[in-house]
């Protein structure tokens, strides 16, 4: 590996835990920080949105399993679900020195300070997952095609409906995010013609029913629709919105139903919801990430399907380019993405659909989890 040459690369990791304090209230939460042991300028900064999810832990587990193996001089910081506090790591990450920083946004426009204040230190900034929107201040941006995610998940409710009528319900990310639209905007280029011939009714979204002839959706549309389906990628807000879409649904609006979920996370909410429903007699639900937690209900049968976005890939393509920043070079992309401002230079990775029928395949047999890590995997074979 080429960036092996750097001096700064040759320490060994040290982890250290430590406390800081959040950025109002003097209320202390964990900041996660992985340095070198020798007093070596900072090189490369990483800002991931929250601990909150196991999404973004597995994304800290798999950048320290990396930078482990390469002898990276790195420090990840968590922002907590607020961008107060992730402008403040940013700007923490800057006075120590950095050269890149790799920052996954907790909101994508309000992200957009952040990598303004980078841009002006000199730092490259590398988008993380979710593209940083409204601003020219972004270098480069690494991903999953997250288009793909939202098709994968149609798809799946397309593949797994018969006859028409069948109850659709719809729930979306944070408005906040960029990717929620892509999602969203993947899943409704699938799901819309199964709409217009009668396979799905939509049951939760009057502003989607009202848009259910447009094939694809402006911005703004979709935003008027993930406005009443949003879970904010928060459980309780899934959970709730789950719960008031049952009670204001009569029984002959459930029975057999479809459920576009946006995540795991949110899935396992909503799915455990509908599951409490004595109206409801089965249900196919969708996710995305692949947590522990919901292959094991895949396995269980409590959630249909995840879309895995092998996050090693994307922690590798993140530190790949980190390095060919701090060498003056240019990472390669294979496609742009508009962010509003300017078109960010990206390489998409590829996403799998996985369900009981392929999960020892694709979960297992690839070394993404252990089979130690769940139970039940021999009802599978
Ligand atoms: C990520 C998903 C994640 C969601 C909630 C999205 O931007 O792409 O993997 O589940 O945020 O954190």
């Amino acid at each position: 590996m080429k960036g092996k040459k750097f001096v700064w690369m040759l320490l060994s990791i040290l982890i250290i835990s430590s406390f800081a304090l959040a950025a109002c209230g003097g209320e202390a939460t964990p900041t996660e920080t992985t340095t070198t042991g020798g007093g070596e300028t900072l090189a490369v900064g990483i800002v991931l949105p929250t601990k909150d999810e196991p999404r973004w832990i597995q994304d800290e587990t798999r950048f320290k399993e990396a930078l482990q193996n390469e002898g990276y001089s790195v420090e990840i910081l968590f922002s907590q679900g607020d961008s107060a506090k992730e402008k403040q790591n940013v700007e923490t990450l800057i006075s120590k020195g950095i050269k890149v920083l790799i920052i996954c946004p907790h909101d994508s426009t309000a992200a957009a300070a952040s990598a303004e204040a980078a841009r002006a230190a000199g730092v490259k900034v590398i988008s993380y997952d979710r593209l940083i929107t409204d601003t020219a201040a972004v270098d480069y941006y690494v991903t999953f095609d997250s288009v793909s995610v939202g098709k994968a998940q149609g798809q799946y409710l397309v593949d797994h409906a018969t006859g028409t009528g069948n109850p659709l319900y719809l729930y979306a990310g944070a408005a906040s995010d960029n990717n929620a639209f892509l999602f969203f905007e993947g899943a409704w280029s699938v799901l819309q013609p199964k709409i217009v011939d009668g396979t799905f009714v939509i049951k939760n979204s009057s502003e989607a029913v009202a848009l259910q002839d447009k094939p694809t959706l402006t911005r703004e549309e979709m935003g008027r629709i993930i406005g009443q389906i949003t879970t904010n990628w928060d459980f309780n807000v899934a959970k709730n919105l789950a719960e008031s879409n049952l009670t204001a649904a009569t029984a002959a609006d459930k029975g057999d139903v479809f459920i576009l979920a946006p995540n795991d996370g949110t899935a396992r909410a909503i799915a455990d919801t509908f599951a409490a429903d004595t109206d409801v007699t089965s249900y196919v639900i969708t996710g995305q990430d692949a947590e522990i937690a919901s292959v094991q209900y895949i396995i269980d049968g409590k959630q249909s399907m995840t879309v895995l976005k092998d996050v090693r890939v994307l922690v590798a393509d993140a530190i790949k380019a980190a390095v060919t920043f701090l060498e003056g070079g240019t990472p390669e992309a294979t496609t742009t993405y508009n962010n509003g401002v300017i078109d960010v230079p990206a390489k998409p990775s590829e996403v799998i659909s996985v369900d009981q029928t392929n999960l020892i395949a694709a979960i297992i047999d690839s070394g993404y989890y252990t089979a130690d890590q769940f139970t039940g995997l021999e009802n599978l074979k």
